[in-house]
Parts: structure tokens; C-alpha cells; sequence
């Protein structure tokens, strides 16, 4: 039987549901792409057909339904045997990812996915790399929004930036517009997949410098100016304090890999969170020192994952409502500093240019539309590096992903000189 060109795991999910209907869309204007979706339950992934339908006007009556659950591994190389590019939404990536990149492997399917978890992508590096390689296949995490915009945003910066560029800060920014902020704040803006995953990941950080040391045993050479690390600083009338999410450890992958594979200067990176004020400084904070605590032992980290809402202010829900996905907008802002074309780099800094790269409904309309560009983006290698488990920055960087994704939403653009 002939491969489609893509499968959706897990579109049974929040996170699912919105890439089947982001594919549906991309599908009609591109013709002849072939595509299925797959899960455990015949009947919940009918209904998720019949809703795609209805609210793209699509008519997905034909789209081929696979059953393939994660506990059944003959099930999921089955499943990837029907994919050219296997696109996974189905997390907690720590619990349910591995046996689903062994399969994809295994079957010879590229893997997408749209984790934000260190210690499962890097362990995937780690035990799969080898393997993806002599298959032929890419193994490639972290398509959404968790890592996307920041990791091809400094790759963006770079390649306008004419000069060397020594180290990019980022700050991350989102808001909900309009009427739909009285909304997010009764009724919560992240789905509790997201919020699960975020707890498994507090739980295992401490995993992370043993994995590192496996992954990469010698040190990168110092470059200077070193970066410093902020802690809580305010810039332009807000207050920031570092992101704990991937991007930074997506951001240096890619930089370590580009620098061993092509000896280009690692840019240096750090992440941070703009609060617009006080309050909402120290409710993150709040929330951070719960989630650290509670993660520690077994009863209050089930505490955790049962009542989300109680945890995070009613951020966290079961249902992220349409009209506050589509009103929240973010933007990362990188301000990247460096040398003008045939300096001294022994000398401080004599250039810096700012990047933005900005959309809307970061966690289900941003992501998904990265994840499936990504994914398209497998289909035509030409300029991609030999395969392997690679990072989006390393994967992509050469190829017209960032411009596909500035013309679907997700905007790429220089904004100071
Ligand atoms: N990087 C980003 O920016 C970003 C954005 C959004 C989400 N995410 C990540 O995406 C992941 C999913 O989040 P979500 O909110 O969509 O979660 P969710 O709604 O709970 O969806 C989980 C999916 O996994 C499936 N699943 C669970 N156990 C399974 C098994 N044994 N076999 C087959 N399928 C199984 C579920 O199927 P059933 O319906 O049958 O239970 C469902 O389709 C999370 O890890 C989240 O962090 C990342």
C-alpha cells in the first residue's frame, strides 16, 4: 500500500484536532497532498472528521483513519508504514513518545512533533541518531511554537545580519486582545496537555546535566564577549524574568551543532518572559515555586495534574475557548549584537540588529501551522543536511520554511537596524 504523505497521531488531542483542521486547509490548496489521521479510538477520530468538516466546510469523508495505540508497538509501526512524515501530537512526549520515534525509525518515516520537553528530545538524540541516520529519516522535535519562532528566529537574525553575530536576547511577549481577555481570564488559556507535560518536565529537570554530559562529553570553547544571565530585570517598562521552557536548549543544540559541523561562531542565547506588570510577575512567580514544590513527591504532584486550575488561576482548563485562541498574540523580540562584516571581533561589539517574529494563537494555531509546514518541508530534502535527529534550526535553515511560515502567519521580519 502506498504511503500518504502525512499522518497525524494523536488527533484525538487538542493540540490533534487543530492540526487536522490546519491540514484540511492546507490540503485544498494543495492538490494531491494525501493525508490520514491516526489514534486509539475508531469512533472519537470519526467524530474528529465529522467536526473538521464542519468547521472547515471540507468535505473529510475519505481521509483514511488508522488505529495504532502507544502500549502496541506493532500498531504503530504499522501506522508509520503508512506515513512518508509521521506527525505526532500525542503527549506528554516522556510518556507517550519514545515507542512512537522507535516505530517511526523503524518503519523508515520522517518524525515531526511539537514537544517542549529537554530531557525526552535530548534522549531521543541520544539513542535514535544513529538509527534515523542509517534509516534515512529526519527526527525532528520541537515544530511548534516550543521552538520554532525562537530557534529559526536567530537563524533569521544571522542570515540578515551581515556580519557576525556574537549573541541574540529574546523576549517573549503574548497578549489576548479585545473582549476575549475577560474570556481568558474566566475561562483559562492553555489546554491541560500542555500543563502535564510542563509538571513532567519539573519533575525529571534534574535528569538534564547527566543527559548533557552523554550528549555532548567535551565543552564549546568560550567565546567573548560571554552573554551574562539576567535574573528579574525590567526593560522598556516591563518586567522579565528568564523563560524556563526549551528554546534556549533547542537554540544552543542547533548553534553547537552548525558550529561542528560548519565551525561558524556559536551565538550566544538567552530567553525571557515580558509581564506587563507587577502582579502578573508575581503570580508566575507563584505559580513556579508551586510547581517545583508539589512536583517533588508523588501525591502532590497528582494533586497537580488533577486540578490545574486551581494551581494556575484558572489559567490552565480543559478547554481553551475559540474566541480567546484567536485573539492571543505574542511576539518574541531578538535583539542580536555582533560585528559589521571584516571587524576586529576581538573588539567589543560595533553592530546589533533587531528581529520579530510574531502570529497569533500561539499553543493551537501558530504551532500546528509550524508543525505541518515542517513537516510538508521533509517531502523535498534538497536542502536539508544528511539525515538524523537534528533540531529545527540545523533542519531547516537552509530551506524556504521560514518563508512559508511568514506568509502563513507566523511573520519573520527585521525590525531595527
Ligand atoms: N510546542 C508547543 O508549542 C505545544 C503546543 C501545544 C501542545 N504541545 C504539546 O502537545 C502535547 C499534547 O497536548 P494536548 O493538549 O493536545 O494533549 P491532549 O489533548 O491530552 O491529547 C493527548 C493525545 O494523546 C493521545 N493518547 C494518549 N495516550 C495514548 C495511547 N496510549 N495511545 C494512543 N494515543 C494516546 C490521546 O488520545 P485519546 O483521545 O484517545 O485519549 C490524545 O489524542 C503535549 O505534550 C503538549 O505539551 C506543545
Amino acid at each position: 500500500m502506498s504511503r500518504l504523505d502525512l499522518v497525524i497521531f494523536g488527533a484525538t488531542g487538542f493540540t490533534g484536532k487543530h492540526a487536522v483542521m490546519e491540514c484540511a486547509r492546507i490540503a485544498k490548496k494543495k492538490a494531491g497532498l494525501t493525508w490520514g489521521i491516526a489514534g486509539r479510538s475508531q469512533s472519537k477520530l470519526n467524530a474528529v472528521l465529522e467536526e473538521a468538516s464542519k468547521k472547515t466546510g471540507e468535505d473529510l469523508s475519505s481521509i483514511p483513519v488508522l488505529i495504532a495505540d502507544v502500549g502496541d508497538e506493532e500498531s504503530l509501526f504499522a501506522m508509520c508504514q503508512r506515513a512518508k512524515v509521521l506527525v505526532n501530537c500525542c503527549g506528554p512526549y516522556r510518556l507517550y513518545g519514545e515507542p512512537v520515534v522507535a516505530a517511526a525509525v523503524r518503519a523508515k518515516s520522517h518524525y515531526v512533533d511539537v514537544s517542549g520537553e529537554p530531557q525526552f528530545i535530548e534522549s531521543m538524540q541520544l539513542r535514535y541518531d544513529a538509527a534515523a541516520r542509517a534509516a534515512g529519516v529526519y527526527v525532528i522535535s520541537a515544530c511548534g511554537f516550543d521552538s520554532i519562532p525562537n530557534d529559526l528566529g536567530v537563524v533569521f537574525l544571522e542570515q540578515n545580519f551581515e556580519g557576525t553575530l556574537n549573541s541574540v536576547e529574546s523576549y517573549i511577549s503574548a497578549h489576548v486582545a479585545g473582549e476575549a481577555s475577560a474570556l481568558a481570564r474566566r475561562h483559562g488559556v492553555v489546554h491541560r496537555g500542555t500543563w502535564e507535560s510542563i509538571v513532567y518536565g519539573v519533575t525529571h529537570r534534574n535528569e538534564l546535566p547527566a543527559l548533557r554530559k552523554q550528549l555532548y562529553p567535551t565543552r564549546l570553547p568560550d567565546f567573548f564577549p560571554a552573554l551574562g544571565k539576567r535574573t528579574i530585570h525590567r526593560k522598556n517598562g516591563a518586567w522579565c524574568v528568564p523563560f524556563p521552557g526549551a528554546d534556549a536548549s533547542i537554540v544552543y543544540r542547533t548553534q553547537r551543532e552548525l558550529y561542528t559541523r560548519t565551525s561558524k561562531r556559536p551565538v550566544q542565547f538567552r530567553v525571557y518572559v515580558r509581564l506587563p506588570n507587577l502582579v502578573s510577575l508575581v503570580a508566575l512567580l507563584f505559580v513556579g515555586f508551586i510547581l517545583v514544590g508539589f512536583s517533588m513527591a508523588a501525591l502532590t504532584r497528582r494533586w497537580l495534574i488533577r486540578h490545574p486550575k486551581l494551581f494556575t488561576f484558572g489559567a490552565v482548563t480543559d478547554d481553551v475557548k475559540e474566541e480567546v485562541m484567536d485573539n492571543t498574540h505574542f511576539q518574541m523580540e531578538l535583539h542580536g549584537e555582533g560585528w559589521e562584516k571584516g571587524s576586529d571581533e576581538t573588539a567589543p561589539p560595533n553592530k546589533k540588529m533587531v528581529a520579530k517574529v510574531r502570529g497569533t494563537n500561539p499553543g493551537y494555531g501558530a504551532t500546528v501551522v509550524a508543525l505541518l509546514h515542517a513537516a510538508l518541508t521533509l517531502h523535498h530534502p534538497q536542502r536539508m543536511p544528511p539525515p538524523g535527529v537534528l533540531t529545527t534550526g540545523v533542519a531547516f535553515r537552509d530551506t524556504d520554511l521560514i518563508q512559508r511560515l511568514h506568509d502563513n502567519g507566523l511573520r519573520f521580519e527585521i525590525v531595527h537596524k
